[in-house]
């Protein structure tokens, strides 16, 4: 795996990809404006990075877009990978490892995800402050490499202290309602059963999603420091449940990317 990194970060270096300090998960449907403020961009596509998982069609536009916003030195990937596609929770976390390799300091997460919270409703932010690991396979699991992390890595505060108070101050500032709480990660691909939706609220989560928990573990086992916000798309009211669809979803987190953006630039200024 070491070397597998290592080549990764070779071909970007050769690209230009040089000394990024913040690396940023855009999720589905959250990444088009964000992308599109990054100044000086270069492009490349996940296809044509070595070890990089083979793009699905689900993919065909998935890359890394490295410029500059506000200042500093981006690497923000538009598109992830997920585990229910198949791939393994040491492929889909590649993409992190070798940020932190090119030398970023800070990683920013976003996601599309369920809320199970009944005081809040669909179309509003949540920023993860815990979270609960249902997925059924980890990224540590395997030989552990000491350069990159302990063996049994920390998990008091996955989500670093500092950047959620930030965020928060800004969205005070820019008057947008920030809700703060716990992510349940699931392994997906299906959305859940009202009893399942039940469970996970009994749990204590406030939002379900099938992503960001594998990346976070990684970041965390490499000591890098990281945030995520998730976009509410659905209710998951168990006892009120509506059919929900991808294209519902989409089009929930479009609508509240414009925020998103607004908050991810607003830290970036602020690190
Ligand atoms: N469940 C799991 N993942 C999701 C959901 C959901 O309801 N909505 C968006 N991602």
């Amino acid at each position: 795996m070491l070397h597998e990194l290592q080549a990764a970060s070779t071909h970007l270096l050769g690209h230009g990809i040089v000394e990024p300090e913040i690396g940023v998960i855009l999720g589905t449907g959250l990444g088009n404006r964000f992308v599109k403020e990054i100044k000086n961009p270069i492009t490349i596509h996940y296809n044509s990075i070595p070890h990089f998982p083979i793009a699905t069609v689900e993919h065909h536009k998935g890359k890394l877009v490295y410029g500059t916003l506000k200042g500093k030195k981006i690497i923000a990937m538009q598109g992830r990978f997920h585990y229910y596609e198949g791939y393994s929770m040491q492929q889909i976390t590649l993409p992190v490892r070798v940020m932190k390799m090119l030398g970023v300091k800070r990683l920013l997460i976003s996601n599309a995800a369920g809320n199970l919270n009944p005081k809040w409703k669909k179309g509003q932010l949540m920023l993860i402050d815990d979270h609960i690991n249902l997925q059924p396979d980890n990224p540590l699991r395997g030989e552990n490499f000491e350069v990159l992390g302990p063996r049994f890595p920390d998990m008091s505060r996955p989500y670093d202290k500092s950047m959620n108070k930030k965020l928060t101050s800004i969205a005070r500032k820019l008057d947008i309602k920030l809700n703060e709480g716990v992510y349940v990660g699931v392994m997906g691909p299906n959305l859940e059963t009202r009893a399942e939706y039940r469970f996970l609220r009994m749990i204590g989560a406030d939002a379900v999603g099938m992503s960001t928990i594998p990346e976070v573990l990684v970041a965390n086992h490499m000591s890098l420091p990281c945030c995520a916000i998730s976009a509410l798309t659905d209710d998951c009211d168990p006892d009120d449940l509506k059919p929900t669809n991808l294209s519902e979803i989409v089009t929930v987190a479009a609508k509240a990317e414009s925020k998103l953006t607004d908050l991810l630039i607003g830290l970036i200024k602020a690190l």
